[in-house]
């Protein structure tokens, strides 16, 4: 007895331990709060940009370092560099009760190595390498002061004419799930309060991604069973993964602008998933609701958004210059802004800032993570992995290394930072530290290169056709280059046309008239739609905007050194007239019977009715086969999982990866369900010839869903399970659930 009581003493004092550690935490906050006047709560609530970038429009109002001197900005953002931000910190050490500042950025994918934008990511399926992205990103983007990232974005998207799809992991809610926390973790690291952590901040809560029309900032409207289904899960997953932040969005959501939404911020958020960390407005929103016609002043919108959960305004001056009023007039009552002070103080504890405001501020850390060669290497390892083969006829693609002429034609061959997209950064180095597909593809063999640009990617002239219509004359195979330039997908980027700008596929059409062989690779941060290309050019890869190993990473793809596996997180119109267009469909009560039934068929009289690439797809230099499904039961009750296996046999001449998806469908609910939901993957590797069984694990949670009154419920019936390589090739089984 006495043994066991000996052998717990030191857990309990852990545990004491840790509890006094967390009381000391709130402790310090309620004793900084207690000193607090009203003035200085709300500067821990204002949150202002730099003058020098701006990632929203600009407020130019006067001394921002002596509203710092007056503890009136809790946070900047579009700060970075060690002396800045410690220059800036010194000055809120002036302050009455030094309170430090933090300091927040767009470190979207990467920051001084640039990673591929993170819908190429998704493209990976690799969960583990996108942890290490935002991981690495975090190391770099701490060692230059930054306490706070404004990632992950973890809007759902459907619709490829929205600029911000190239943010977020695409149209999947299980698979934005797992990337979400994934995002989390790696920025957060080993926890806040490491100097290589920063604190995320999980956008745009909530729905951003269902815009009307795909229009930024449009309105948003759909059931709150859709919304719980399809739309929130990624945000759920990163609130439980322990996101530090969120950040609200700038639509309305069902009449409700996200910004005071109390059922998103308040009921869900803070209540239902148990976030302690604090909400910041996205920029501006919450002046807007001014424009959005649910504030008429911004003395109504500040009260609104605060009362809603909106606990940090950035870059509206709406709590500044209101807050003091509403809380005189009784208008908000002062529990409310205290909660949102502590929320925001308990992490500036958390991150270690009141011991050491200058932490992160570190000239000799900046130094040392500013070209890391590891970070360099992984980059070109997950860009690699982020590439999707979307066609290979003839086994065009993996280039010969020898004996042969190829044309380089088109403007990404020689680009050196349109492969970075969009939230990427400059460097004053990049020119020599970025290879462009061209040099890269100098160092595979000893192959005959010509190159000619050809044309612009925006403008209208073909007055380089010529030159490269006559370097393709003298080859025996042509690559070219098509895509958008970095800012043409991302904020406020909407396009209503989504086919390659300018006059590319012009020059692609001149280019396959010549009778060679036509390579195309896409670099883009969303869907395009390329029908003429993909019908007549012999090999596409997808390339996406790859970042600072970009062309290091294609021509490793391109010549052979790495076999590609992505697949598509996205399904691919055929046009933009077919969009909304995504896998996790409505049968509808009149479904098409396949692709060219129109006969009194949801369905288009002039289309077909599939994507022009679904959801998962991608091929691969070498083939897989898929064997049967086999269910370890065919009836399995409420409490019991299903085991279902496949073998996959690589079929081709060389090694490759395959991501194994696994979907089922409700074939009968209370409500109607998808024609499949993806609830698994395993990307498995295979040598040529090799098989190897792949076993998931149905669990009943895994059947469960929202119904029309919003409860999360699981109904016996009958369903069917798909298992193969994207979303439309796949083997089938059914089982009942009792
Ligand atoms: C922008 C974006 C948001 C970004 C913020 C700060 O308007 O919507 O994603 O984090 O402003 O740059």
């Amino acid at each position: 007895m006495y043994k066991k009581i000996a052998c717990l003493l030191p857990l309990l004092c852990l545990v004491m331990w840790v509890a006094a550690q967390k009381k000391t935490i709130d402790q310090k906050v309620d004793s900084v709060l207690r000193l607090m006047t009203l003035a200085e709560k709300i500067g821990q609530m204002n949150q202002l940009s730099n003058d020098f970038v701006a990632t929203g429009p600009i407020t130019k109002d006067g001394d921002k370092q002596d509203k710092v001197r007056k503890g009136m900005i809790g946070s900047y953002l579009n700060v970075y560099g060690a002396e800045r931000t410690r220059s800036l910190q010194e000055i809120a050490m002036q302050s009455r009760l030094k309170i430090p500042l933090l300091f927040g950025q767009d470190v979207i994918h990467g920051f001084r190595t640039i990673f591929p934008v993170p819908l190429a990511e998704a493209a990976s399926w690799d969960i583990a390498a996108m942890e290490q992205s935002a991981r690495i990103a975090a190391i770099e983007a701490s060692a230059q002061g930054l306490h706070w990232t404004f990632a992950p974005m973890v809007d759902i998207g459907r619709d490829p004419r929205w600029g911000r799809v190239m943010e977020g992991a695409g149209e999947d809610p299980y698979l934005g799930a797992l990337v979400a926390a994934a995002r989390v973790k790696g920025f957060q690291g080993k926890g806040l309060g490491n100097t290589d952590a920063m604190m995320a901040c999980v956008k745009h809560f909530a729905a951003y991604g269902a815009a009307v029309g795909g229009r930024d900032y449009n309105s948003v409207d759909m059931s709150l069973m859709h919304l719980n289904q399809f739309f929130l899960p990624p945000y759920k997953a990163a609130s439980l993964a322990g996101a530090a932040t969120f950040m609200n969005s700038f639509n309305d959501l069902n009449g409700i602008p996200a910004t005071a939404n109390k059922y998103l911020q308040r009921d869900l958020l803070k209540g239902q998933w148990g976030f302690k960390g604090f909400v910041v407005s996205d920029w501006g929103s919450i002046g807007e609701m001014i424009d959005h016609g649910y504030a008429k002043d911004n003395y109504e919108a500040a009260m609104l958004a605060v009362k809603a959960g909106s606990d940090m305004d950035m870059e509206s001056r709406s709590y500044t210059n209101n807050l003091e009023k509403l809380v005189k007039d009784k208008k908000v009552d002062i529990a409310v802004v205290d909660d949102a002070v502590k929320r925001i103080l308990r992490k500036k504890f958390e991150m270690g800032l009141f011991d050491d405001p200058y932490r992160f501020s570190n000239v000799e850390r900046e130094k040392q993570q500013y070209s890391n060669p590891e970070h360099i290497k992984f980059a070109r390892e997950i860009s690699r992995k982020s590439i999707v083969l979307l066609k290979n006829e003839q086994n065009i693609l993996p280039l010969p290394k020898l004996g042969k002429t190829i044309a380089f034609v088109g403007p990404f061959v020689k680009a050196i930072s349109d492969h970075n997209g969009f939230w990427s950064f400059d460097w004053e180095d990049d020119s020599t530290r970025i290879t462009t597909i061209w040099d890269a593809a100098g160092k595979k063999g000893s192959n005959k290169l010509l190159y000619a640009a050809g044309c612009g990617i925006t403008d209208s002239s073909k007055a380089g056709f010529e030159e490269a219509i006559a370097a393709a004359n003298q080859s025996d195979i042509i690559v070219f280059t098509a895509g958008e330039k970095r800012d043409m997908s991302g904020e406020a980027k909407s396009r209503s046309n989504i086919q390659f700008p300018g006059v590319q596929e012009d020059l692609i059409k001149a280019l396959v008239a010549t009778g060679k062989p036509v390579v195309v690779l896409i670099a883009a941060g969303r869907p395009l739609v390329f029908n003429y290309t993909a019908d007549n050019a012999k090999g596409i890869l997808y390339t996406w905007w790859l970042g600072t190993e970009a062309g290091n990473a294609i021509a490793d793809v391109l010549f052979g050194d790495y076999n590609p596996s992505g697949k598509l997180p996205m399904s691919f119109p055929r046009t933009e007239g077919q969009i909304p267009i995504y896998y996790n469909y409505f049968n509808t009560g009149r479904p098409a019977k396949n692709e060219t039934d129109r006969n009194y068929v949801s369905a288009y009289t002039d289309l077909l009715n599939t994507p022009k690439y679904p959801f998962g797809f991608g091929l691969s230099y070498t083939s897989f086969e898929y064997g049967e499904i086999v269910l370890n039961k065919k009836t399995i009750s409420a409490t019991e999982n299903l085991v279902a296996t496949i073998t996959v046999k690589n079929t081709g001449a060389v090694a490759g990866e395959e991501v194994v998806q696994l979907y089922i469908r409700d074939l009968v609910g209370s409500v109607v369900r998808p024609v499949k939901e993806l609830k698994g993957f395993q990307k498995i590797a295979l040598r040529a010839g090799e098989s190897k069984t792949v076993s998931f694990t149905v669990k009943p949670d895994d059947l469960k869903f929202y119904n029309n009154e919003v409860k999360f419920i699981l109904e016996p019936g009958d369903f069917k399970i798909f298992i193969g390589g994207n979303s439309t090739a796949v083997k089938e089984a059914a089982f009942k659930m009792q």
